[in-house]
């Protein structure tokens, strides 16, 4: 059981600033990654669509055989995580939690901005969050969805000068509610950080969930006694349900090194379509 991969999983290239956090946590460990990049964005879809993918995409990964589930999503983790907790009986983790409980450690004046997809900020997931992790002081939040940052990270456009004009749209009126920490609250927006960065200003914090969940991650597999002891490193396998080549070179610029293994699935019927 303990030499068992960890899933991982997202609608895109957007949770692979989880899995680079995760190995480098855990380099023991080994993970599975699937991209649903048939189907991306999910941040615009209705919650009932979310959930049905989060449920296949979740299904494809334990047929795989994971020791964990690790959601690397916010969309998901807002609209459909009752759903998977429901219908798999697997410890699971998601992204939400541990950027919330970050962003009420690290605000000095209260005021937290959240940038996420429609459907995370419609769910108002984090609002609960963050206040639930902030019991004894008033928090003031205020959310903005940044539907263009997915398909712009999609694209490899994380630092081009249409990135800088889409992010002094999104991000002008949080400047004006003086902000001092600002939540990512989509797993693709810290490809963008330099942009969203500079765009927002350096006075403000910003809150990348992958380092919190990769924290997480490690801990919840400790207090299972499921971390793996095998001194050797774990290695990475990588499904997609669409333009495996795509995903490929994307996903060696945004990790840095080679794919090992990277293979094109349907997740509804687990087909082999093509392989690298
Ligand atoms: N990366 C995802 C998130 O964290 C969703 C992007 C999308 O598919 O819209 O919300």
């Amino acid at each position: 059981m303990n030499s068992l991969p960890i899933g991982i999983f997202d609608s895109g290239v957007g949770g692979l600033t989880v899995l680079r956090a995760v190995r480098r946590r855990l380099p023991q460990e080994s993970v599975i990654y699937l991209g649903d990049t048939a189907r991306v964005p999910y941040g615009v879809k209705s919650r009932g669509t979310i959930e049905r993918y989060a449920v296949e995409d979740a299904g494809f990964l334990l047929r795989k055989g994971v020791k964990m589930l690790v959601v690397a999503c916010n969309t998901i983790s807002a609209n459909a995580r009752e759903r998977l907790r429901a219908e798999f009986d697997l410890p699971l983790l998601s992204v939400l939690g541990p950027g919330a409980r970050m962003a009420a450690r690290v605000t000095r004046t209260g005021r937290i901005g959240v940038i996420a997809t429609e459907a995370t900020v419609e769910s108002g997931a984090y609002e609960r969050a963050i206040r639930v992790a902030s019991p004894n002081r008033d928090v003031e939040i205020f959310s903005h969805a940044c539907p263009l940052f997915v398909p712009l990270v999609e694209e490899g456009e994380t630092d081009s000068q249409v990135a800088c004009l889409v992010a002094e749209q999104y991000l002008a009126p949080l400047r004006e509610k003086r902000i001092d920490t600002l939540v990512l609250g989509c797993t693709h927006y810290p490809l963008l950080k330099p942009v969203i960065g500079a765009t927002i200003g350096a006075n403000v914090t910003l809150v990348d969930s992958a380092e919190a969940t990769a924290e997480e991650t490690a801990q919840l597999l400790e207090n299972r006694r499921a971390l793996n002891q095998s001194s050797s490193g774990g290695v990475s396998r990588f499904y997609v349900t669409d333009a495996a080549g795509r995903f490929h070179k994307i996903a060696e610029r945004i990790l840095g090194e080679p794919l090992d293994y990277l293979e094109a699935v349907e997740v509804w019927g687990h087909d082999k379509l093509e392989s690298k």
